[in-house]
C-alpha cells in the first residue's frame, strides 16, 4: 500500500487540540464512523457547532469501510471543511488498535493519532507493546493513546465481563516508561448500549434505571499522580432514552439500555478528561430514525428517504453534545 502522512491530507494530531481543552475544561468529541452518512453528519455538526473533533475508526470499521476509501473520505472531510470556509481541525484516530501492525499500517496510511489498547494484557506486556508503538508514532508526529484499566462491554472483539478499574498506583510509572500523549482510564463507564445490569442499578419511582455514579475519585487521585496529562473516557454513551423507546416503539427490542447520565459527562469534561468517545449515541439515533421510516413507510425503498433522516439526526445530536455536554463548540 502507498504511504501517506496524515499532514499530506490536511489533518492535525491531537497534541494542540487536547492542550486547549485541558486549559479551557471541555472535552474533544470522538465519533467512530463507517460510512459516508454518518461522515457528513460529523462534518457538517462540527462545522455548524465550530468544534474540532476526533473522527475514530476501529479495526472493524477499517475492514468494513477499506483503508483506501478511508483515507479519501478523510480527504473529503478536509475539503468539505475548507469549502465551508471554516477554521475546524479533527484527527483521524485508530480506535482500540490491538497490535503493533495496525498501528504501524494506520500511520502509513494517514492517520495523525492512534490508540494502542494493552489494557488486556499484563501490565509488563501493555507497557511495553505501548513503548513500541509510541516510538513509531512520534518518529512520524502522531499521537498516542495507551489504556490502563479494563471496561466492562466489548472492546472491538474482546469482551470483558466486569470492569477493572484503573490502579492509580500504575498512571505515573505507564505514561513515563511507554511517553503515551494521552491515557484511557476505566472508573466505571462501558462499551454498548447496555452498560449495566438492572442489578447494578437503582430505580426511581417511575421506573428508570439509575447507573452506579463513575468513580470520580479514583479520577481525582490519577489527576494528582499525573496533573495536567490528558485523560480519555471510553464508553461514554449516554444511551439517549429517546432513541431507546422509539427503536423499541417501533419494532425494535433493546431491553435495559442505559448509559452514562450527562451531567457527569459534564463534569468529566471540566475535569483533565480531553477526549470522550461516542458510538452507541450515534448508532441509536441513526437506527431510530430508519426504524420510524419504515414503520410510518412500509413501501419505501430509496436508501436516501431512510438514511437523510438517519443522517440529520445525527448532525442533531452531534452538535447537542458539543454545545450543551462537552463544551467543545466554538473552540475551533
Ligand atoms: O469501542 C468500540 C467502538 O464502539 C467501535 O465498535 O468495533 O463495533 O466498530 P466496533
Ligand atoms: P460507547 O459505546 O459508549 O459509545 O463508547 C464508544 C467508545 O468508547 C469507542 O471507543
Ligand atoms: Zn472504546
Amino acid at each position: 500500500m502507498e504511504k501517506f502522512s496524515y499532514k499530506e491530507l490536511g489533518l492535525v494530531n491531537t497534541r494542540e487540540m487536547f492542550a486547549k481543552a485541558m486549559k479551557g475544561r471541555y472535552a474533544i468529541p470522538a465519533y467512530n464512523f463507517n460510512n459516508m452518512e454518518q461522515l457528513q453528519a460529523i462534518v457538517y455538526g462540527c462545522i455548524e457547532s465550530n468544534s474540532p473533533f476526533i473522527l475514530q475508526v476501529s479495526s472493524g470499521a477499517r475492514k468494513y469501510a477499506d483503508a483506501t476509501l478511508l483515507r479519501y473520505m478523510a480527504m473529503g472531510a478536509v475539503a468539505m471543511i475548507r469549502a465551508a470556509k471554516s477554521p475546524v481541525k479533527f484527527a483521524l484516530h485508530l480506535d482500540h488498535g490491538d497490535t503493533f501492525e495496525l498501528a504501524k499500517s494506520c500511520i502509513e496510511s494517514g492517520f495523525s493519532s492512534v490508540m494502542i489498547d494493552g489494557s488486556h494484557h499484563p501490565y509488563e506486556e501493555n507497557v511495553r507493546l505501548t513503548r513500541q508503538v509510541v516510538e513509531f508514532a512520534h518518529a512520524n508526529d502522531v499521537s498516542v493513546e495507551g489504556e490502563l484499566g479494563v471496561l466492562a462491554g466489548i472492546e472491538d472483539d474482546v469482551v470483558a465481563a466486569k470492569s477493572v478499574y484503573t490502579q492509580p498506583e500504575q498512571v505515573e510509572d505507564f505514561v513515563k516508561k511507554t511517553g503515551v500523549d494521552s491515557l484511557a482510564i476505566s472508573i466505571g463507564t462501558s462499551h454498548g448500549a447496555t452498560k449495566f445490569k438492572p442489578s447494578q442499578c437503582t430505580k426511581t419511582a417511575n421506573g428508570v434505571l439509575v447507573p452506579p455514579p463513575l468513580r470520580f475519585d479514583i479520577l481525582e487521585e490519577i489527576e494528582k499522580r499525573i496533573p495536567g496529562f490528558a485523560i480519555v473516557l471510553h464508553g461514554a454513551s449516554s444511551v439517549v432514552p429517546e432513541y431507546v423507546n422509539q427503536i423499541n416503539e417501533f419494532g425494535g427490542k433493546l431491553e435495559d439500555a442505559v448509559g452514562i447520565p450527562e451531567e457527569e459527562l459534564r463534569r468529566a469534561a471540566r475535569s483533565s478528561v480531553c477526549k470522550i468517545n461516542i458510538d452507541s449515541d450515534g448508532r441509536l439515533a441513526m437506527t431510530a430514525s430508519i426504524r420510524k421510516v419504515f414503520a410510518q413507510n412500509p413501501k419505501e425503498f430509496d436508501p436516501r428517504k431512510y438514511l437523510g433522516p438517519a443522517r440529520d439526526e445525527l448532525k442533531k445530536l452531534i452538535i447537542y453534545k458539543n454545545k450543551e455536554v462537552l463544551g467543545s463548540a466554538g473552540q475551533s
